[in-house]
């Protein structure tokens, strides 16, 4: 079913609409009625009779108009019966207002729901949600408390009274709305689908989702690459501390908590993610009314030093561009600054500047090319005229508009507090905070920098699936959901990773043998599906230099495995080529809980142990978004060269990265997967894999 006619229905229905004020079926109607809604309004009442002068209908059936939206506020026990009324009824959506469903694990209910709905063609919005707002339709058919004003924002939300306090924080802050819709359980229509809606809408030019869960991560995420470059998305979303239910079987799992991962999938996808609701309503509305700047060249101008310093480190946190070239700074404010001023950037009026030198000074920003966008700050002085204040910014705003863009940042008493107030309420961009006005100009060079990357076609990479997965099938055989270390080497070899030489030996005979083959030093390592622990064990020998280290280590190691798990099979001892040498790195993948496919990339030891600096991706990722995640690293300098050391192999290191995301994504089967330690080598030497762990899903109908 479309989706079109949610937002623009040429008739609508309220089951459960009520004569009786006090409810939540009376509101709906009035609201509907108050917004400004031209098509027809239906309400639906048992009891028939009239409702806020609207003839009801005893039963949806009997209508016989067009309905394309059915808001359903009975009772939870009548939402199915009435789900089928409005399939009878030929209506598109049902927007379903009820809670009591999966959000109190009433799972089933909210399933047949669906099924009912779809059955009969229909979309379902809910439950448990306040309604939906469309500017394009007039239509207000929330519970809220109404007076909603157009405008270019649309908003998303799956809390239900965070997004009824927001309609009253719209008009607080003078946010005009496109949509605002309630997602609730998204038992059907979720954030993906809405957004498909809203980014071809031309009413809405930012857009703000509220998330408290993640449903579908995978769709959401390919939806948000694709929206945020031709609109702005902000995103806040609650639960920040919390990690990832799922058990940590790995590095990579306890690494990859629930935020991590979502904080990540949001980067990659060009989404602002907002600290609080008052940054994202700051950012969405300097978006939607500011056209993208033509480069990243900004110029701070202030009348007081302070603030000035604060604002460049604003400008710092934020990653806003000054403007640096001196001799064109100087040039631009010769005329136009005191002589005892500074033009360097920021561009220093001092407390002497008149209301003249200022707005002269933002004009000649304006007018010079090279220079992108201005921050005009402002500190309360005798020499101003305040009373003429407001019109000043007002003039100058109206200069920018459409041109260039500019935040103002005022700091003074009550009068500077009221032109503040009454600038934003026209829209002009000012704040009272100078890290606020530059976080909103920061937020609008990102959008800017996402809009302008390019497009990189996905790389294909065709792995030898078929030969891995008979791998896997071998250890179900075997009633294990781990690979043995030999299993996990023949998939890396097909996987094309670079893993020592290995050889199992069954007795001491065959490991000397072995030793020799593969050359000195070696490292031994117990095979056995018992003894998931192998260190810890006494499981593991390194650095043997000789036959007479061989023998001793392939004793030591069958004695203290055999006294720390008594019952094991030992099915051998594993002679392992000695890797030399290099900076250890971490690479994993799992299927997120909520995004799907993910890849991780750390530096290995305490780096990633205490450091916990690691990068996420959702998989599969390419070689440029691999070696973007491995700059993202804190401990990047390492990769590429402190202290006379040299640059590592950083593209061996992608190709690992960009390996293991494309297995992750095509075997869903496998839960988890982790190289560590990836040892990387000089630019040019490529890197080694030391051990790599993999874990798989059980067989179906094995529990
Ligand atoms: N068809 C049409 N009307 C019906 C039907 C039916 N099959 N069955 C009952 N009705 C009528 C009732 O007669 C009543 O009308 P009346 O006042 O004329 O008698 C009206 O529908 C409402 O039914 P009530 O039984 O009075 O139910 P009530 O209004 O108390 O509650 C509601 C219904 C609001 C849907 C409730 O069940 C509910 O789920 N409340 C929570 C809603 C919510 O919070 N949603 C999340 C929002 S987001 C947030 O968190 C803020």
């Amino acid at each position: 079913m479309e989706m079109k006619s949610l937002f623009e229905p040429r008739g609508i229905a309220v089951i459960g609409a009520s004569a009786n004020p006090e409810k939540i079926g009376y509101r709906i109607v009035e609201n509907v009625v108050r917004s400004g809604y031209q098509g027809g309004v239906y309400p639906i009442n048992p009891k028939g009779g009239e409702i806020l002068g609207l003839r009801a209908y005893p039963n949806v059936v009997e209508v016989g108009e067009t309905i394309d939206v059915a808001v359903l506020a009975v009772p939870a026990s009548r939402v199915l019966d009435a789900v089928d009324d409005c399939g009878a009824a030929g209506v598109h959506h049902v927007v379903i207002i009820t809670s009591g469903f999966s959000e109190v694990g009433n799972l089933e209910d909210e399933r047949e729901i669906v099924r009912r709905a779809r059955a009969h063609g229909m979309r379902v919005l809910g439950p448990n949600i306040f309604g939906i707002y469309s500017a394009a339709a007039s239509l207000d058919a929330t519970f809220g408390p109404g007076g909603i004003s157009p405008g270019p924002v649309a908003i998303v939300t799956q809390s239900g009274a965070l997004g009824i306090a927001m309609i009253g924080k719209t008009a607080t802050e003078s946010v005009g709305l496109s949509a605002l819709v309630s997602v609730g359980n998204k038992a059907d229509v979720d954030e993906a689908d809405l957004l498909e809606v809203l980014s071809a809408d031309e009413r809405t030019r930012a857009i703000l989702m509220y998330v408290e869960g993640v449903k579908n991560g995978d769709r959401l995420q390919k939806t948000l690459a694709r929206v945020t470059r031709t609109k702005p998305v902000v995103v806040i979303k609650s639960g920040r501390s919390k990690r990832g239910s799922m058990a940590a079987a790995s590095h990579t799992g306890s690494l990859a908590g629930a935020d991590e991962v979502f904080d990540a999938v949001m980067r990659q996808s060009g989404v602002l993610r907002a600290e609080s609701v008052q940054e994202a309503f700051t950012w969405v509305r300097y978006l939607a009314e500011t056209p993208l700047p033509p480069g990243d060249q900004a110029v701070i101008v202030t009348n007081g030093g302070g603030i000035g310093v604060l604002a460049t480190d604003a400008c710092e946190k934020y990653e806003v561009t000054l403007y640096d070239d001196q001799e064109v700074l100087e040039e631009t404010f010769a005329g136009v600054m005191p002589d005892f001023g500074s033009s360097k950037n920021p561009v220093d009026l001092t407390g002497q500047a008149t209301a003249e030198d200022y707005a002269r000074s933002l004009g000649a920003v304006l007018a010079e090319d090279r220079m992108d966008a201005a921050i005009a700050l402002y500190c309360e002085t005798a020499l101003f005229d305040t009373s003429r204040f407001a019109d000043l910014l007002r003039d100058v705003y109206a200069r920018y508009r459409g041109r260039k863009p500019i935040v103002f940042s005022l700091f003074g008493g009550e009068r500077i507090e009221a032109v503040i107030r009454e600038l934003k309420g026209e829209g002009i961009p000012v704040f009272g905070d100078v890290y606020e006005a530059v976080s909103a100009l920061g937020a609008l060079y990102r959008v800017h920098r996402r809009m302008l990357e390019p497009v990189e076609p996905a790389e294909p990479l065709e792995l030898p699936i078929d030969g891995i997965r008979e791998v896997f099938d071998g250890a179900r055989a075997d009633g294990r959901t781990f690979l043995l270390a030999p299993e996990a080497a023949q998939v890396a070899g097909l996987l094309g990773l670079d893993m020592p030489r290995s050889i199992v030996a069954r007795n001491l005979d065959e490991a000397v043998r072995a030793a020799d083959e593969i050359g000195y030093p070696v490292v031994m390592k117990v095979v056995s599906k018992d003894i998931v622990h192998k260190s810890d064990s006494g499981g593991v020998a390194l650095d043997l230099v000789n036959e007479v280290e061989v023998v001793d280590a392939y004793q030591a190691i069958l004695r203290s495995c055999r006294a720390h798990v008594p019952d094991a099979v030992i099915d051998g001892i594993e002679v392992v080529e000695m890797v030399r040498p290099g900076v250890e790195t971490i690479v994993g993948a799992r299927q997120d809980p909520s995004f799907g496919p993910v890849v991780m990339i750390g530096l290995g030891g305490i780096y990633v142990e205490v450091m916990k600096d690691v990068a996420f991706r959702a998989a599969p990722v390419d070689r440029s978004a691999a070696r973007e995640m491995i700059a993202d690293l804190r401990s990047y300098p390492l990769l590429l060269g402190v202290r006379g050391e040299s640059r590592k192999d950083i593209d061996a290191i992608a190709d690992v990265v960009v390996r293991l995301s494309h297995l992750i994504a095509q075997c869903r089967e496998i839960t988890d997967i982790e190289v560590n330690p990836l040892v990387a080598y000089d630019h040019g030497q490529g890197t080694r894999t030391v051990d790599m762990r993999i874990l798989i899903q059980r067989p179906e109908g094995v529990s």
